[in-house]
């Protein structure tokens, strides 16, 4: 079955997302190396790597579905913050806003009974759920460090094992 317009259209969007989240996670990355916390920038640059794969995954999708890829202009993402905690505050808001996207595509797959995107953004859906437990975990453990310097340090080694 042919894919619709309006899916094509709405993937093409996300794949503009997902580069819009690459460069905004590679900016914190870049941010927190400034601030010498590699460990923290190490991680946002995993988190880079993966926006990238979520992209290349939607774009290999529309080729499968012999569907037409618009490669789209990248946003250009905010390149300064308070502190660590801002950050990632900041990433979590972020992947909250890329749920509510993930699951406005699966609202609409089963709107037309587009079954086999529906299947696709499966993977997107669970992925998210991990995205969020991700990064709210960080955020939890910096604002229980509070001002802390050592705890910081800390966390920032931990980072560097991602
Ligand atoms: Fe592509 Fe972080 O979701």
């Amino acid at each position: 079955m042919k894919i619709s317009d309006s899916m094509v259209s709405a993937i093409n969007d996300q794949i503009k997302a997902e580069y819009d989240s690459a460069y905004i996670y590679l900016a914190m990355s870049a941010y927190f190396k400034d601030a010498g916390l590699d460990g923290m920038a190490h991680w946002m640059q995993k988190q880079y790597r993966e926006e990238v794969e979520h992209a290349e995954k939607f774009i290999n999708y529309l080729y499968d579905r012999g569907a037409r890829v618009i490669i789209p202009d990248v946003a250009k993402p905010k390149d300064n913050y308070t502190d660590a905690l801002e950050v990632f505050k900041t990433a979590y808001a972020h992947e909250q806003y890329v749920t509510s996207r993930i699951y406005a595509l699966v609202d609409l797959a089963i709107s037309e009974k587009d079954y086999a995107t529906q299947s696709m953004l499966k993977w997107f859906v669970d992925e998210q759920v991990e995205e969020e437990d991700n990064t709210s975990g960080i955020v939890s453990k910096l604002e229980f460090l509070g001002t802390d310097k050592h705890g910081l340090y800390a966390v920032d080694r931990e980072l560097l094992a991602r």
